[in-house]
């Protein structure tokens, strides 16, 4: 039976993740930051699939503690989905260096930590596969939310380079970058109902490309199109724009 961990459990996209791969018959570990708020959530995965669920403590900002989250895992995963994400507004993001540096940390130095160590394990057992939630925010700043895209930026290339090198070790990595997905971290937001995917969706999507062996996958899948027209706009437009 395949492991898989799960971290930034309690987000609404690992949530449905959770469901999708215990579907599947895998093993899960889910990690998160206060992870005993998960107890009836894994309780319920073990009754319904029949799979063994545990909980591990991980605040992902917190880079001293990875090296003995990793090490304290048995057995070690399969498979690794990183989930955990943080946006504030721009404007919160502009004004505040906390909420500018928690943005960049959780999005994107906490992540790049963490997976680190996970790759070199990976990579010395040539197998596993690693799944990255980016964004399509990381592929052109705007001005409504450039600090959020710019730290998913950074993962994106982050994992780009990670397919690069473990290609050889047997170790599938995949980007993926919803478009807007209707969960705790865009509640209140008007999204136009034809682009906006549920979390459900996108986990679908996710174990399918996953076992298949994508590379990049949007999710909603129009959001490839869309993206692909927005980053070929001329630099002397699109800075004239309202985005
Ligand atoms: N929703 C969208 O439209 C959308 C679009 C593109 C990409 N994404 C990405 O999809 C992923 C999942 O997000 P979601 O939409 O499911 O949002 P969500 O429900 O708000 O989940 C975000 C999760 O990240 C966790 N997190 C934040 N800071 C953390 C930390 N320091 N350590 C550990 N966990 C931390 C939060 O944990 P707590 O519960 O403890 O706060 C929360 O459970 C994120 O990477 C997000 O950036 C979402």
């Amino acid at each position: 039976m395949n492991t898989v961990l799960i971290i930034g459990a309690k987000s609404d996209i690992a949530h449905a993740l959770a469901h999708a791969y215990a579907g599947n018959h895998s093993r899960l570990m889910l990690a998160a930051r206060n992870v005993q708020e998960l107890h009836n959530v894994a309780s319920d995965l073990r009754i319904r699939y029949r799979v063994e669920v545990s909980l591990h403590e991980l605040d992902i900002t917190d880079t001293a503690s990875h090296e003995s989250f990793y090490a304290a895992l048995n057995p070690k995963p399969h498979g690794v989905i990183v989930a955990s994400g943080y946006m504030c507004t721009q404007q919160e993001a502009q004004q505040s260096l906390e909420q500018t540096l928690q943005s960049i940390h959780v999005n994107f130095t906490g992540a790049v930590c963490l997976l680190n160590i996970i790759a070199n394990d990976f990579d010395i057992r040539q197998s596993g596969f690693i799944v990255g939630i980016s964004s399509v925010a990381g592929e052109r700043g705007r001005a409504s939310n450039y600090i959020y895209g710019a730290a998913k930026a950074g993962f994106t290339a982050y994992l780009s380079g990670l397919r690069n090198r473990l290609y050889k070790s047997n170790v599938h990595v995949m980007t993926v970058k919803p478009g807007f997905v209707r969960t705790k971290m865009t509640a209140g937001l008007n999204l136009p109902e034809k682009l906006t995917a549920t979390p459900h969706e996108v986990a679908k999507d996710i174990l399918n490309a996953q076992q298949k062996g994508v590379d990049v996958l949007y999710s909603k899948w129009i959001w490839r199109y869309i993206m692909l027209a927005i980053i070929h706009i001329p630099e002397s437009l699109f800075k004239k724009m309202r985005l």
